[in-house]
């Protein structure tokens, strides 16, 4: 097998992967961005322009990846698409965020500085725990999840597949989060959220509709 970790993805939130993968020791070899990326490099990693490196970087012999894509959706038809491949999809971990031994992390998650995953906590395959943000015991994040910078979640809190938690947000105890929910930043969740709310506030409430 080649050596160095293929990543999907050459914007912001690759670098900030990269640089995870690399405090891990681990060597990036390839990014693989979009069409007008050709040519170029992030954090000094060349990238590659367009999905289809994926399959011939797999024919060459790379065998692991990490998608570094900020769009839930798309981060995980990515990541499904690079398991049927035969990759392995890496963990990109920060060796300052604190994980307790009895939390349970999937495939292709981003756990970032100053996070806190704490008992008997599941994170779903490509989910993210962005910069210091905590999951206390027993949460439950989904499948392609966000939980971005500064969120803090109380224990026994739910929250969907491909949910994007923006910056900030609490949650208290209990709450279930359905799949595809966008909550603002700031938000405060205090009841339930059906599945692909759009919430904001304190406490959280539905976004109005815009005018079409
Ligand atoms: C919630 C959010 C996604 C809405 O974006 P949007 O669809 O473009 O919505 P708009 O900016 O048009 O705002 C719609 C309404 O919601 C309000 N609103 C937007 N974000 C809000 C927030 N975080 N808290 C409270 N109200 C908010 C706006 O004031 C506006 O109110 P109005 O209808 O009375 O004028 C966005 O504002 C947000 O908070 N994003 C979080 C980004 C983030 O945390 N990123 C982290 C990346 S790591």
């Amino acid at each position: 097998m080649m050596n160095g970790v293929i990543v999907i993805g050459a914007g912001g939130h690759a670098k900030v992967c990269i640089e995870l993968l690399r405090a891990m020791e681990r060597q990036v070899a390839f990014c693989i961005g979009g069409d007008d990326d050709a040519g170029g490099f992030c954090l000094g990693v060349p990238v590659l322009a367009g999905d289809a490196h994926l399959a011939s970087l797999r024919d060459r012999g790379f065998g692991q990846a990490f998608v570094a894509i900020g769009s839930n959706g798309l981060r995980q038809r990515l990541g499904a698409r690079a398991l049927a491949l035969g990759f392995e999809l890496v963990n990109a971990i920060s060796p300052r965020a604190t994980l307790s031994p009895t939390a349970q992390l999937g495939r292709g998650v981003a756990v970032m500085a100053g996070a806190i995953v704490n008992a008997d906590s599941r994170i779903a395959d490509f989910a993210i725990i962005n910069t210091a943000a905590s999951v206390d015991h027993d949460g439950h994040i989904g499948e392609a999840a966000h939980i971005a910078p500064h969120c803090g979640l109380a224990g026994n809190v739910e929250v969907g597949a491909r949910s994007f938690l923006g910056i900030g947000t609490k949650v208290i105890p209990g709450i279930v989060i359905g799949p595809d929910v966008v909550a603002g930043a700031g938000s405060v969740i205090v009841s339930d959220v059906a599945g692909e709310a759009r919430i904001a506030g304190v406490p959280a409430r539905t976004l109005r509709k815009k005018d079409t």
